[in-house]
């Protein structure tokens, strides 16, 4: 017997909505291409962090309602929610890398029947949902197919909008929007969706889904870069950011966000360039605001690289002094607070270019400790960089700089005592907050 739905991907987006449809009642399969993920999940375990997924999991995986494999099998509606990266070409223009799309439309040919929907959940640009079809179409051709991809199935995009560290929740809170290639695919999406979704569901056509997702993201971007610039107008103004955004948002119209290191994640840091290479003339402040976040990261690092200099005595950099070296806490990797998710992380960038720093005499003269309480393991990339994952009161005891990178709730315990006489370099203003 088919099963209900098959979800293609089973990281971040994939694995919760396989499991919480499994809960319903669906028979659910669960396919990934690493076969580790697949061992896992048959195991009743995750390979990812995210408050309650485990206990979830664990009832899907024991009702018999989820089951992973690492092939798609047949089934009345097929989830795609592989990555959608960007590839930086030469130029350094951003473009979107459909690759794991396509070789997950692809992979259904040998499954699909008629009157199967095909939703792709990964956050996408316009268009994308057409090329699903489009690619589904050729492959089914190839095979000598009978079916017809525009007139046996149906295809939707139905982006998810649901925040690292409150997913769960916000899978079955959050308003959807399910936009159809036609109508009754638009239909059939948000009927799916109701499953488990008891916030309202929003049919529309699959470009508006698409541009809404990517809009959403740029909005968020733009209004952090907002933040970001402020901040960096303060520092050159010697007037305390947050004092000064605390102050404008008691105006009744007005809420500015936070400045930070820079921007992260695999979403708001990703999908704003997807406009932009879409419609790159009229793009131009959504461009900007990418340029401005990403630029925040390099402003952070001039920053260490002034206090290590004022440590040792050197002009403006940390190569000066008697030959010690600095010692640099950077606290937190990850791309926002709470979550294990170090996936295109600002910290992640500072720390790495840290740890590379060179001295004119070619020595390095930062030694990096990271504490990031959510990773048993650094990435390959810092290790080889010599960085240090250190527990936090071993890193405050040891660190001539400490750098807030990320406001996790476990920095909360820090007490002023264990900062006393460092060079405090607070990103968030965690502590000033
Ligand atoms: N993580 C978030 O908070 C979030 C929020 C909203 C939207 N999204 C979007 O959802 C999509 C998925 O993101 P994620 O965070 O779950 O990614 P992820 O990397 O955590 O998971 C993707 C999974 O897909 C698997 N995969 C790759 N190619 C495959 C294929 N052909 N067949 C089957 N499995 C395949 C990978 O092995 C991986 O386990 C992306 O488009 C992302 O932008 C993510």
């Amino acid at each position: 017997m088919p099963f209900d739905i098959c979800v293609l991907g089973l990281g971040y987006i994939g694995l919760p909505t396989a499991s919480i449809f499994a809960t319903k009642g669906k028979r659910v399969l669960g396919v990934d291409v690493v076969p580790a993920v697949v061992d896992t999940i048959n195991h009743g375990k995750i390979h990812i962090e995210e408050p309650d997924l485990d206990v979830l999991v664990r009832a899907a995986v024991q009702s018999g309602n989820l089951r992973a494999a690492g092939t798609p099998q047949p089934a009345g509606a097929f989830i795609i929610a592989v990555p959608t990266p960007f590839n930086t070409a030469g130029d350094g223009r951003k473009t979107p890398d459909l690759s794991y799309v396509e070789a997950a439309a692809r992979s259904l040919a040998p499954v699909v029947a008629a009157g199967n929907l095909v939703i792709l959940e990964s956050t996408s640009p316009v268009g994308t949902t057409e090329r699903v079809r489009d690619w589904l179409a050729d492959e089914l051709r190839r095979a000598g197919s009978p079916l017809d991809a525009t007139r046996d199935l149906l295809f939707a995009h139905c982006p998810e909008r649901i925040l690292p560290g409150q997913m769960l929740r916000e899978l079955v809170s959050n308003d959807r929007i399910a936009g159809g290639l036609t109508p009754p695919a638009a239909e059939r999406a948000r009927q799916l969706y109701a499953t488990f979704c008891t916030a309202e569901i929003f049919a529309t056509d699959a470009r508006t889904a698409e541009l809404a997702k990517l809009t959403e993201n740029a909005f968020r971007d733009v209004n952090i870069a907002f933040a970001n610039e402020l901040s960096l107008v303060c520092e050159r103004t010697g007037v305390d950011v947050w004092e000064l955004i605390a102050l404008a948002n008691r105006h009744p119209r007005v809420k500015i966000l936070q400045p930070g290191p820079g921007v992260g994640g695999h979403c708001i840091a990703v999908d704003p360039w997807f406009i932009v290479d879409a419609a790159p003339e009229q793009a131009r402040l959504i461009r900007t605001a990418r340029e401005v976040n990403d630029a925040k990261p390099h402003h952070v690092i001039a920053q260490v690289l002034e206090a290590a200099g004022k440590i040792t005595g050197g002009a403006g950099n940390a190569t000066g002094g008697a030959g010690k070296k600095v010692t640099v806490a950077a606290l937190g990797l990850a791309f926002k607070a709470n979550v294990d998710d170090l996936r295109e992380s600002p910290a992640v960038e500072i720390v790495n270019e840290l740890a590379k720093h060179t001295a004119a005499g070619g020595e390095k003269p930062l030694q990096l400790l990271a504490v990031e309480p959510h990773i048993r393991a650094l990435p390959a990339k810092l290790a080889a960089g010599g960085v240090e994952l250190a527990a936090l009161e071993n890193a405050l005891a040891r660190a001539d700089i400490v750098l807030l990178l990320v406001d996790h709730a476990a920095f909360r315990a820090v007490q002023p005592a264990a900062l006393a006489g460092k060079t405090l370099i607070d990103t968030r203003g965690f502590w000033h907050r």
